[in-house]
């Protein structure tokens, strides 16, 4: 058998680099202060860390209106600090990802700046320009994700250009050649510095119809949220020619020593669609983002059935990856468990559990919960959209929360962060302090997932249990027993012990055939 990759048999940590840890005390978290912080992501057993985008930006979506890819936003630090980052991760044996946002540049890259001048710009053709409709209506019907038309008219030269996101974020065309190789180049230049991969922005959506053909309308029965936008995304995303690019930068990656890993944000409805994006199953995205997981909650029989349906129509060799909160998401103690600790214990069990790559969100493993943030301190491009009643995402990214001291461990005491602190009594410090806690519990069933094969390589076979329970088991050893409700219930099929339970009295208990679990009460268990 191949050797199997690094990212396969680990766990791999999401953070949003200017709420993790800030080493100079300006408020914003930098690449310094993740460096002084690696010891707490060795020490959770941490694989992989991938960063929210650290590239030059004017922020207008937070780094992800790009203005150069090629180098460190001043806020977060230097390229040295970046270099340095990688290797002092690497010495820790934990690999660096970086967020690559092909989809759209900022309007102050210069290629934008070049292109917007003159029709007949060296860069004009890198980005998606129309003619204005009849009575200067947008050239097609397209809406953008964060609202209104997809299409901002410009007076210099009288066309309208694609922004798929805000109108800070012109949408690049991937029908030029010359952007193409752009990009490779792009992914040489950080594979030379070391970087392991990169999680893929939009990695569904950057190629357009090249006719730029209407979308249809939604229907009743789409995910709440194309609902919102009203229409498919049919000709906008997920075109059959993105398959080309990501096989293209599969390839290119495939001729290093250390083959880089492709994560792919892909936002697609169903799992038929999804599973495309691992090609054959070896040739184009490593691992993709699985949104309908993430959208079903804790319900034992729409999430069994999500994994089912994964478990059935991945390719083979195709890997699967889980995820319960990110930086678009409301984090989901708050989302999946309305802030009960049983529910937050139970879904971090399920995510380290299953068969495929768990991605946990900075502060998920303290149950770190969705913080307000006050109107006059919304910063995200969603929620300060005008005639919005989103309160956008920010709630999902504000400082970690390392102590309950001034400043949380996260700044210096008296220094207002750039998003306000949420809740500081659920810090690290305390949970490190508390062996019941879900630091501890998530520390140890990341362990047990590395210490057995049957936890991070062994197959998935669901098992009978009664209504409000899951249980499956994994390879021929280990089995899992989830009770998502509010009554007990006796799971049958479960011999061995106890290794961990979310309750952790139980750990150590023998089984003899079945379980009593309690509302909301999980167990992992080897024979
Ligand atoms: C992705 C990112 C999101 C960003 C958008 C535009 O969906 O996850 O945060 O706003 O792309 O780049």
């Amino acid at each position: 058998m191949a050797a199997r990759a690094w990212w396969r048999d680990g766990v791999l940590y999401q953070l949003y680099p200017r709420s993790f840890a800030d080493s100079d005390g300006d408020g914003t978290g930098d690449l310094r202060g993740i460096i002084d912080h690696l010891d707490h992501l060795a020490w959770l057993g941490i694989d992989g860390l991938w960063l929210n985008p650290t590239f030059p930006s004017p922020n207008a979506d937070w780094g992800f209106d790009v203005a150069d890819f090629r180098d460190v936003h001043p806020d977060l630090g230097t390229l040295a600090d970046l270099e340095d980052l990688i290797s002092a991760a690497g010495e820790r044996g934990i690999r660096v990802l970086l967020d690559l946002v092909p989809n759209h540049t900022s309007d102050e890259h210069p290629w934008f700046v070049d292109a917007r001048g003159d029709r007949a710009a060296p860069h004009r053709d890198w980005y998606v320009w129309r003619d204005p409709g009849p009575g200067g209506a947008p050239p097609n019907n397209w809406v953008s994700i964060f609202g209104g038309p997809a299409w901002e008219p410009d007076a210099a030269t009288g066309q309208s250009y694609l922004h798929m996101f805000h109108r800070k974020q012109p949408d690049l065309n991937w029908w030029n050649d010359a952007v193409r190789a752009e990009f490779e180049a792009i992914l040489d230049f950080w594979y030379d510095r070391g970087v392991a991969g990169f999680r893929i922005d939009v990695a569904h959506g950057i190629v357009k119809d090249r006719d730029l053909r209407d979308n249809p309308p939604v229907r009743e029965d789409d995910p709440p949220s194309l609902r919102r936008l009203g229409q498919r995304l049919e000709y906008s995303m997920n075109r059959p020619e993105v398959h080309d690019v990501l096989r293209a930068w599969k390839r290119l990656g495939g001729r290093r020593e250390s083959p880089p890993m492709l994560l792919g944000e892909t936002f697609v409805p169903d799992i038929d669609t999804l599973a495309t994006f691992y090609g054959d199953g070896t040739d184009e995205l490593d691992l993709a983002f699985n949104f309908p997981f993430l959208d079903v909650g804790l319900d034992a029989r729409a999430a069994a059935a999500v994994v089912a349906e994964v478990e059935a129509k991945l390719p083979e060799g195709a890997w699967p990856s889980w995820t319960i909160s990110n930086h678009d998401s409301v984090r989901f103690p708050t989302r999946w468990a309305a802030g009960d600790d049983r529910r937050v214990r139970l879904a971090l069990m399920l995510l380290l559990t299953l068969r495929g790559t768990p991605i946990l969100y900075y502060g998920d493993e303290i149950g770190m919960r969705e913080a307000e943030v006050p109107a006059d301190r919304v910063r995200d491009p969603v929620g300060l959209r005008d005639g919005s009643d989103e309160p956008g995402r920010d709630g999902a990214r504000t400082p970690m929360p390392w102590t309950d001291a001034p400043g949380a461990g996260f700044t210096a005491a008296g220094i207002e962060p750039w998003l306000p602190f949420g809740d500081l009594a659920v810090n690290v410090a305390a949970q490190r302090a508390d062996a019941g806690s879900v630091l501890h519990l998530v520390r140890d069933l990341i362990a047990l997932r590395r210490a057995d094969d049957a936890l991070h390589a062994g197959s998935y076979t669901p098992l009978d249990a009664p209504a409000g329970a899951w249980a499956y088991r994994r390879g021929d050893r280990a089995a899992v027993a989830l009770n998502l409700s509010d009554a007990g219930v006796v799971v049958p099929g479960l011999t061995g012990r106890v290794e961990i339970g979310t309750d952790r009295a139980r750990d150590g208990e023998a089984l003899e055939g079945s379980v009593a679990l309690g509302p909301w009460e999980g167990v992992v268990a080897i024979t």
